[in-house]
């Protein structure tokens, strides 16, 4: 009987397989950090190649896809970590990529003041908001064990606490105001009296919401300073952006075209948590798609359906996937629009699903703000923001970053589309919906539960797994020659430990397409059996023939660049 899959499942998983540990185990971990193990590393590897391949080089070979309203290219960027801190400044990520959090005066943890969840309990003329710890899988189970004891009442009297509402998160409760001078200037805190913190003993321990910026900071040379403070970037995009005019000028781009790059991104979340999804250094997949602005919105909508395409064409299951066009009050402060593409994650409720990548229609608020200095962007048209001198509150860097496009013979700031995804978030998607737990003969015939990774086959991190099926007869033999020859063209795997069962349930729980038993009949026939990871067929190849099976299985062209080669190229 399947079941259904928990996130203790996948990080057991991925422990006990080496796809994924938490770093500096061995002192006790660090939290939001995280190690990805030998098949991990490989799994990563195959996601940045396949999305490489797919949005940049293969994607060069067509350059006009169907639904495009041109052929364009795609070029390649990897840029420093550490930038001009004046980038931040204009990019806007110094004075708003900001999250607000509380702190238990009590438990001395700190959350963010939207993530922390609870409901209204009553006990006799007693009201209190109880919240839950983040990462807590059962809330109604932890905010009745926290009920109990803070109203002093035993487990046969949890009838007796009245419970209104639904679980909500703290900022969207109606709360008293004090109006008290604080870091939210003028605005009034919310009165935290009535509300228990997650472990707290009594209620009330909780601070006023305080803004709290998620830049890594850092010093550039010997001296600790205000002068040389810098930032781990939080987003590979703006290396892109600042190197735009050096890409138009080297290379042989015309607009509209994208600049793509993948890398280390760094953001200090106060709270990371669920596994990969929110950690403190990940890695991003971002394009810069710089198009004539009249044309922005056709691109926006390219971008938005081909990158969920790209997820499903990987073999994710289309109802777990589903874009969400945000409201105006959500939008980012340079976003004209964004679409979320979002993955029903398991440790989300069900029927909730979460961020997987953004794509963001940025208009031209990067160019010109790199150009012009900090823009403002309640104002529409943006205008700079001047400090009071009346001069550019953040200076830019005072190039002219504006385009002549040659066909047009006009002059314009490009807009800019940007899809961002999250290679760690994909893998995570990846592997949720990879991982399920169905029934297979084990070696006596008798049906056991069995767990399986079906990855697409672009994904797993190893094609096949050669194996004799005893260690005898001249059968390891005969494998390891077979192994040496598909070892040069695929990642695969030699086994001769165990039971046949055995091995092949340890390579479903990998991910591995497909398994190749070396048998007695091999030593008379010359041939193999092929054994497919997810119907479980066996089917018998020449020894001569194991590399072009092979190849025919695993390696078959990316489903996204057969349909597009299919359509005429202009
Ligand atoms: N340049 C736009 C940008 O960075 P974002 O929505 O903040 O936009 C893009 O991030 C993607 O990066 C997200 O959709 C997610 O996949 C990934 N991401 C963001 N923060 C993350 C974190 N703390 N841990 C893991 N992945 C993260």
């Amino acid at each position: 009987m399947d079941k259904p899959i928990s996130l203790a499942d996948l990080t057991s998983l991925c422990k006990r397989r080496g796809f994924i540990f938490q770093s500096s185990e061995i002192y006790g971990g660090i939290n939001g950090f995280w190690d990805y193990g030998p098949l991990g590393t490989e799994l990563k590897r195959n996601i940045r190649e396949a999305w490489w391949y797919d949005m940049v080089s293969g994607h060069n070979a067509i350059r006009k896809l169907p639904d495009a309203p041109s052929p364009f290219g795609m070029v390649g960027l990897d840029t420093s970590i550490i930038t001009h801190p004046q980038v931040w400044k204009v990019s806007g990520h110094f004075d708003l990529f900001q999250d607000l959090m509380v702190d238990c005066r009590e438990t001395k943890h700190r959350y963010r003041y939207d993530q922390l969840r609870g409901r209204w309990a009553s006990y006799g003329d007693r009201t209190v908001f109880i919240t839950v710890a983040p990462d807590v899988e059962d809330e109604a189970a932890y905010a009745l064990r926290r009920a109990l004891k803070l109203f002093n009442l035993r487990p046969a009297q949890a009838d007796e606490v009245k419970w209104t509402g639904d679980f909500n998160a703290l900022n969207e409760i109606d709360l008293p105001r004090e109006v008290t001078i604080s870091s939210l200037g003028n605005s009034a805190a919310p009165d935290f009296s009535s509300v228990l913190a997650p472990e707290a003993s009594a209620t009330g321990t909780l601070t006023e919401p305080r803004e709290f910026n998620l830049m890594f900071q850092t010093f550039v040379g010997p001296l600790v300073s205000d002068e040389s403070t810098a930032f781990l970037r939080p987003e590979t995009a703006q290396g892109i952006f600042l190197n735009f005019r050096n890409v138009v000028d080297s290379s042989r781009v015309q607009v509209p075209f994208g600049i793509a790059q993948i890398g280390r991104s760094f953001r200090n979340e106060i709270t990371p948590r669920q596994f990969i999804f929110r950690s403190r250094e990940f890695e991003q997949m971002e394009i810069e798609f710089f198009c004539e602005p009249s044309t922005s919105e056709a691109w926006y909508r390219h971008w938005r359906d081909r990158r969920l395409r790209w997820f499903t064409d990987l073999g994710i299951k289309s109802d777990r996937l589903r874009l969400r066009e945000h409201a105006p009050s959500e939008l980012s402060h340079y976003s004209r629009g964004t679409a979320d593409i979002e993955f029903a994650y398991p440790f989300l409720p069900p029927g909730e699903f979460g961020e997987l990548e953004g794509v963001a229609h940025r208009g031209d608020f990067d160019l010109r703000s790199h150009m012009e200095g900090k823009l403002d962007p309640k104002s529409a048209p943006l205008t700079v923001e001047l400090g009071s001198a009346g001069k550019p509150k953040f200076a830019g860097s005072g190039k002219n970053l504006a385009y002549f496009d040659q066909r047009s013979g006009q002059r314009y700031i490009p807009h800019v589309i940007e899809p961002s995804a999250g290679v760690d978030r994909a893998l995570l998607a990846f592997l949720c919906d990879a991982l399920e737990f169905d029934e297979a003969p084990d070696e006596s015939g008798a049906m056991k539960q069995r767990t399986v990774l079906r990855l697409h086959p672009r994904l797993a991190p190893v094609k096949a797994a050669v194996l004799p099926l005893v260690k005898k007869d001249g059968m390891p033999e005969v494998a390891k020659d077979l192994y040496d020859a598909l070892l040069t063209r695929f990642p695969v795997q030699y086994d001769e430990k165990d039971a046949i069962g055995r091995r092949y349930r340890r390579n479903d729980e990998i991910g591995t397409p497909v398994c190749i038993t070396i048998d007695s009949q091999t030593l008379q026939d010359q041939t193999v059996t092929f054994r497919n990871r997810d119907d479980l067929k066996q089917w018998r190849v020449r020894l001569d023939d194991c590399v072009a099976e092979l190849e025919k299985r695993i390696a078959a062209k990316p489903k996204a660049l057969q349909r597009e080669v299919a359509a005429p190229v202009s």
